[in-house]
């Protein structure tokens, strides 16, 4: 006779009780829709990896609640972010399997799940949030915020979880970071000299090109003029109409860990960031995904949590970018070869110096 106590492969998993999960609508209505229960799956299965990427972003945010980070735990860090990163990636191509169905086949159940809504999923919305889009940044629908068209039940979930976002404790690291000013070095003013030196050069080399015509010349020297005010423009803070959400210590050592990425005490960090970018992008992704399959199974019919549906999904993808400034900064990256050497005494402070007294 088994042990009772004894582990097996379904107490462990509690398989019974995640089988017993799936209760399609349909059938309940008398009418089952055989799609139903690939619908229902689907679903339940991003809800299970929503759950993994909230357990990665706990240790995540935990590890960079402290100041500083633990240089222990920025290894760490970067692991679960690639984690996250990965499992993003599978939840885009999931889709795949729910676009085996048809939109006809969607429509013999679809009525019966009014107003019933991936809008609803609070996991989602957690993720979101936790990553740092902020309520003002949500596309409003029917002049209501996300928050106000959530049942009340849902917004209490949200509201408990009021950690810190990802985005602000980046900005925080990231203006924290010495090397910027160390010494008699300054990033900031060896940068803007090396902008200012090539866009010069390329003000000399357009204007003393005799091949160019006088109104290619003039539109050149305007571009340049606009590129060295928009360099310029980098580093004042707080500047009205803004177009970063960070700070601007915050991109200051963000740019100059993406140009200095190669010296070792960078690369980590630049992991980091490049990280980053592929968490923004690879749910940018999936929001498009989802808008596109969203058009195919109901064209451009309203949603049934009563959004637009499409227009809305669409104008997310667009808008709801988390570590958009990540991206921008590659409007200021340098060629190698215009950029200034770091000191030496900086260089020796960056870098890794096994068996030195
Ligand atoms: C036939 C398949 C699907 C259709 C037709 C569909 C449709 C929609 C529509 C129209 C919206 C906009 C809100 C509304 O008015 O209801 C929406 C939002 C959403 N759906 Fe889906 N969806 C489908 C599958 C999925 C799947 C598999 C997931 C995975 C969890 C999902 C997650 C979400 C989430 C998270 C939102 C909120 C997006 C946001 O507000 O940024 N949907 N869906």
């Amino acid at each position: 006779m088994a042990e009772p106590s004894r582990l097996s492969y379904g107490r462990y998993l509690k398989v019974d009780a995640l089988l017993a999960c799936q209760e399609p609508e349909s059938a309940r209505a008398g009418a089952p829709a055989h799609d139903e229960m690939l619908f229902i799956i689907v679903h339940q299965a991003y809800e299970l990896w929503f759950k993994q990427i909230l357990h990665e972003l706990d240790r995540i945010q935990s590890d960079f609640a402290a100041s500083p980070v633990a240089d222990e735990h920025l290894g760490r860090i970067v692991a679960g972010l690639s984690r996250i990163h990965e499992i993003l990636k599978l939840l885009v191509v999931q889709l795949d399997v729910l676009e085996t169905m048809t939109p006809a086949g969607f429509l013999e159940f679809r009525d019966l799940l009014t107003p019933a809504s991936g809008f609803q999923s609070v996991q989602f919305r957690l993720i979101e949030t936790r990553l740092g889009l902020s309520d003002p940044r949500r596309i409003r629908i029917d002049d209501q915020s996300m928050r106000e068209r959530l049942a009340p039940e849902d917004r209490e979930k949200l509201d408990a979880d009021n950690k810190p976002s990802l985005l602000g404790q980046l900005d925080a690291w990231l203006a924290r970071t010495p090397f910027v000013a160390l010494g008699d070095y300054n990033f900031r003013e060896s940068y803007r000299a090396a902008v200012i030196a090539a866009l010069k050069r390329d003000a000399t080399s357009v204007g003393s090109d005799p091949s160019l015509p006088e109104t290619q010349r003039q539109a050149d020297a305007a571009a340049i003029e606009k590129a060295l005010a928009q360099f310029q423009a980098l580093f004042e803070p707080d500047a009205a109409n803004s177009p970063w959400r960070m700070t601007a210590p915050a991109i200051e050592a963000a740019l100059f860990i993406a140009l200095y990425r190669d010296m070792p005490v960078l690369q980590l960090p630049f992991r980091l960031l490049q990280s980053l970018m592929d968490i923004d992008e690879t749910l940018t992704l999936w929001r498009l995904r989802h808008a596109l399959m969203v058009e195919r199974m109901i064209g451009v019919r309203p949603g049934t949590g009563g959004s637009s549906g499409s227009g809305y999904l669409r104008a997310t993808a667009e808008r709801h970018r988390i570590f958009f400034d990540l991206f921008q900064l590659s409007t200021y990256l340098l060629a190698a070869r215009d950029l200034p050497p770091l000191p030496e005494n900086v260089r020796r402070r960056m870098g890794f110096s096994y068996g030195e007294a």
